[in-house]
């Protein structure tokens, strides 16, 4: 008889922000005049900057004329798309790595999720506490994880580093040696950077254990302050132990659109193994690549225009999130984060519980934002909100807070 993957069963509820997108829609039903505010899931609001809907259009005409035409797109990416992406994103930084080394995909998220494939299921991972759920959940539909206990919202084999006020929200080297590491700098979802130096002794002591550090840096357009670094390869030794996720969602607004890409350097190994060939082989079986138009938007981010337009719309953002990092601060609450991030993170008021603030803000004052406990045990009592609204929600949101 058939069998399901099991693996799936054990997975608690549904993903994050689908519960939260439920609740929010029945709230909604139950209580239609309300203006409900979200500040839940961290998706963008401004449209495509200019120089990107110029590239689309450009594209698109092209695939309208049989000389231009593109069929498949070659499944590790255009070539036009690793070269700027290699120049303007590594080498300019003085990171050593090559086009030949990127692999383009539709968004990190996905490639997150799938990177576990090319990996054994004996590896142990080492995840921050709290931390982006996709880490978690591929792991567990790949039955790497365990059981996991409702209680302690824990699974029995996955080592948990907390990310707490007490070590400013970066995680500690844990006590039992890990073969996967995964580490999102600026950090979804408490919002925190670690410095180069710091990033650096996580890189030393992956080469020191033999573990490989998955490195998600799709904040890394936020950074806003000197010596936090935008990529892992900025650190001597990366090479050597280092996978990095990026996106185009949150830089550019590309969450509707689509595109990431993942960097594996050729040495990388796993035992002998080395895993940049795994990887090409798991994206030329299972993938057909991004769209022709989809990449030349992506190119048209480096760009001179897109470059400036796009920094005027982070800079949008990052004033939302001065925001509601000084209007919360002002009304009382403990606020960390908004500053290398789009995300601020708050500690709930009067000992309440995530939930319970989540369900006290959507009713009181019709806001959405992200309970701490769906991104792990140690975010209980801790709420996340997103600075990527509009300005005038974003305003209109922190006032009705502060008024609360
Ligand atoms: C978040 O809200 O954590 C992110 O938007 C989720 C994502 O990027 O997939």
């Amino acid at each position: 008889m058939v069998k399901a993957n099991d693996n799936y069963l054990k997975l608690p509820g549904s993903y994050l922000f689908s519960t939260i997108g439920k609740k929010v829609r029945e709230y909604s039903e139950a209580h239609p005049e309300a203006k409900i505010i979200r500040l839940g899931i961290g998706d963008v609001t401004q449209p495509l900057a200019p120089a990107i809907i110029d590239a689309l259009h450009k594209a698109v005409d092209e695939m309208g004329v049989r000389e231009t035409f593109k069929g498949y797109a070659p499944d590790l990416g255009y070539e036009f798309l690793r070269n700027t992406i290699a120049e303007n994103d590594y080498r300019s930084r003085g990171c050593d790595i090559s086009a030949d080394e990127i692999f383009v995909s539709d968004g990190a998220k996905s490639d997150c999720a799938n990177i576990q494939e090319i990996f054994s299921l004996d590896n142990k991972i080492a995840v921050c506490d709290p931390v982006y759920p996709v880490y978690v959940d591929s792991n567990v539909m790949a039955g790497r994880c365990g059981d996991y206990d409702a209680a302690s919202g824990v699974w029995s084999n996955v080592i948990y580093m907390p990310c707490t006020a007490e070590n400013g929200f970066a995680p500690e080297f844990p006590g039992e040696t890990p073969d996967l590491i995964y580490l999102c700098f600026p950090n979804n979802p408490t919002g925190s950077a670690i410095t180069k130096p710091q990033l650096q002794e996580w890189v030393d002591y992956a080469n020191k254990v033999g573990a490989i550090i998955l490195y998600d840096a799709a904040y890394e357009a936020y950074i806003s302050e000197e010596n936090i670094p935008h990529s892992i390869f900025e650190c001597e030794g990366a090479r050597t132990c280092a996978i990095e996720f990026r996106s185009f969602s949150k830089n550019a607004g590309f969450t509707g659109v689509r595109l990431g890409f993942t960097v594996i350097p050729k040495e990388l190994k796993a035992g002998d193994v080395q895993l940049h060939p795994l990887w090409a082989r798991r994206h030329g079986t299972k993938y057909n690549g991004a769209p022709y138009i989809i990449q030349r938007a992506g190119e048209a981010v480096y760009s001179e225009e897109g470059r400036k337009q796009l920094k005027a719309q982070v800079a949008y953002y990052m004033d939302n999130a001065r925001y509601i990092y000084n209007g919360l601060k002002e009304a009382g609450y403990t606020v960390s984060g908004g500053v290398n991030a789009p995300y601020i993170w708050l500690k709930a008021p009067n000992n309440m519980t995530s939930w319970e603030f989540f369900d006290h803000l959507l009713e009181k004052v019709n806001v959405v934002g992200t309970p701490g406990s769906g991104f792990g045990p140690s975010g209980e009592t801790y709420f996340r909100l997103t600075a990527f609204g509009t300005k005038e929600a974003t305003v209109e949101a922190v006032d009705r807070i502060k008024k609360m």
